[in-house]
């Protein structure tokens, strides 16, 4: 009936995309113990932190600290908007770096001060360079579906982002849904396409979920093929200069999902609700995702 994979791999977000937008400052300490937490939880794909600069993010100013301070286990990336921020990667001895553009003009003014077609003229001889030395590129399209300030985007636009990327031999492309906009129309249509466009990429999708519509398009990513999703833990995150973005889809709802319909994703619910109760107490807000509010209710 459905066309659905055995497997799925989980990137787990939340160290960076998750703590990026939280109003309070988080000691390095306790970012440290919720990545190591989330890595015994089974995650072997993780966002740990942005080389971004330190003063429009001041959450991600320890980005040295946490790469340094961090065992390698599986696939660990870094975000890096521009070559300061690579330079920083790779003396911190990053191994795998995302980049992140949108296809919206107006958010990536806002987000990176560069419209498109400069943040992509810069970016390319960074990634030539990077691709040069072997590193493992992960290109991320923000507003893939949506814009919070053009509204709709147009699929081909975003196709074409992705096909210059592509272009550029990056390995895999985390496609967008940033203000959590999308329908699952809209999400099997896209990744239906770039799963024909790019069958040699790694494709993965990320959805924010401010109208709780992220597992929905997960479902329906899933029936296009794709069987990579990134999600943060405690269902925290947001970019903070996408007007109205809420978190990401939460690690633990969507690993019980897939679970409960057969996928097997690796990754353990409890000890992965275990790494958000690590964070929680510093956090400005409390967690509400389904799986969360079932482990606290365990405890007591
Ligand atoms: P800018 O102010 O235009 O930078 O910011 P600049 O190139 O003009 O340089 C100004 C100063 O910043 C210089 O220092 C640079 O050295 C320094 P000064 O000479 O004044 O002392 N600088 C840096 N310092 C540290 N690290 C760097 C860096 N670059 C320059 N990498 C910039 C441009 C891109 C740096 C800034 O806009 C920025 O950091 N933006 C990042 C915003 C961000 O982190 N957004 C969230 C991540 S994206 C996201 O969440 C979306 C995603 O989840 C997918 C989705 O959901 O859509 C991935
Ligand atoms: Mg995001």
């Amino acid at each position: 009936m459905f066309s659905l994979p055995n497997n799925a791999t989980i990137i787990e977000v939340g160290p960076r995309d998750g703590l990026q937008n939280e109003k309070n400052a988080i000691a390095t300490d306790v970012k440290l113990n919720f990545i190591k937490a989330l890595q015994d939880a089974g995650i072997s794909e993780m966002e740990l932190t942005s080389f971004v600069s330190p003063k429009w993010v001041p959450q991600m100013a320890d980005a040295e600290m946490i790469v340094k301070s961090t065992t390698k286990v599986g696939r660990q990336f870094v975000l890096a908007p521009n070559a300061t921020g690579v330079e920083r990667a790779m003396e911190a001895s990053a191994e795998a770096i995302a980049v992140f553009v949108g296809v919206s003009n107006s958010f990536n003014k806002k987000n990176i001060n560069k419209n498109t077609a400069e943040a992509m003229a810069r970016l390319a001889p960074v990634v030539a360079k990077l691709k040069d030395e072997g590193k493992f590129v992960r290109a991320c399209i923000s507003t893939a579906f949506y814009c919070p300030y053009e509204g709709k985007m147009e699929i081909e636009d975003t196709v074409a982002l992705c096909k210059i990327f592509a272009s550029w031999g990056v390995d895999e492309l985390s496609v967008a849904d940033t203000i959590g906009m999308a329908n699952p129309v809209e999400s099997y249509t896209l990744f239906k396409r770039l799963k024909k466009e790019f069958p040699e990429l790694l494709l993965t999708a990320h959805f924010h979920d401010t109208r709780k519509m992220a597992l929905a398009n997960i479902f329906a990513a899933l029936q296009a093929g794709i069987d990579r999703f990134d999600t943060s833990t405690g269902g925290l995150g947001g970019c903070p200069f996408a007007k109205g973005a809420t978190g990401n889809v939460a690690t633990e709802d969507v690993v019980h999902m897939l679970e409960s319909i057969g996928i097997h994703t690796g990754v353990d619910i409890d000890k992965i609700c275990q790494a958000a109760a690590i964070v929680e107490p510093f956090l400005s807000k409390s967690i509400d995702s389904g799986q969360y509010r079932l482990f606290t209710q365990k405890q007591k």
